[in-house]
């Protein structure tokens, strides 16, 4: 017997038989998708625990040029990474521009006066003082000023890594906070080496006044 669905034209009608067939493969298709979304999130959830987490914060570590490009005696801010570079006998060492009390960015280091009778420097804010090793002088500032690590790349550059500060014991004597400023940069062993804690005595600008120091313009990548 023919169905009724079949005899009547003009009737769209689905039937059932096409029904049953579309409804089927709806199930089929609802079926799969469930399935690659699980196998989806299975993967993804794999993938998070097996790659590490990507961190896309500026590095800390920076370049300044090379040791042929400083002078000993040199004093040099590199404004944009708040750092002053110095360069003496014993070697280069990187110190923070930046006074431990509030923040603010102290004066460059100046010559001793009857007051502070050591090269130092003048934080405006609040009148904070620092001794040319870190120390801190005078004023509301808790904490010496950190120095950072500094080593030379592979093709000769000085490198400052800002999240490694120097930590010795001879610092740790010195100060109440276990800071030490007498490592170095040695250019020709070219690793931080031992010597004494600066004074400033052999920083040139520092006795030429603030408006002599030269600002370190950061070399091309
Ligand atoms: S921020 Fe330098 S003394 Fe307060």
């Amino acid at each position: 017997m023919k169905h009724k669905y079949a005899q009547n034209p003009g009737d769209f009608s689905v039937s059932p038989e096409t029904h049953q067939l579309t409804r089927r493969d709806f199930m089929t298709r609802i079926g799969l998708g469930s399935f690659f979304l699980t196998l989806g999130g299975v993967f993804t959830s794999i993938a998070s625990f097996i790659l590490p987490k990507m961190s896309y914060e500026p590095s800390s570590a920076f370049t300044v040029g090379r040791p042929e490009d400083f002078q000993v005696g040199d004093m040099k801010l590199l404004e944009t990474k708040q750092a002053y570079i110095f360069r003496s006998q014993q070697g280069f060492q990187a110190v923070s521009a930046i006074c431990t009390h509030l923040g603010c960015s102290y004066k460059p280091f100046g010559p001793p006066n009857p007051e502070y009778p050591t090269v130092h420097a003048y934080c405006p804010c609040h009148g904070s003082r620092f001794a040319r090793d870190g120390r801190v002088l005078g004023g509301p500032a808790p904490r010496p000023l950190p120095f950072y690590h500094m080593e030379l790349t592979s093709d000769g550059r000085l490198q400052v890594d800002k999240s490694v500060v120097n930590l010795t014991d001879e610092l740790s004597r010195k100060t109440d906070e276990g800071v030490g400023h007498n490592l170095y940069l040695d250019p020709e062993k070219q690793e931080m080496v031992e010597g004494p804690l600066p004074d400033g005595s052999d920083c040139t600008p520092c006795y030429a006044g603030y408006e002599h120091t030269s600002q370190l313009q950061l070399p091309p990548r």
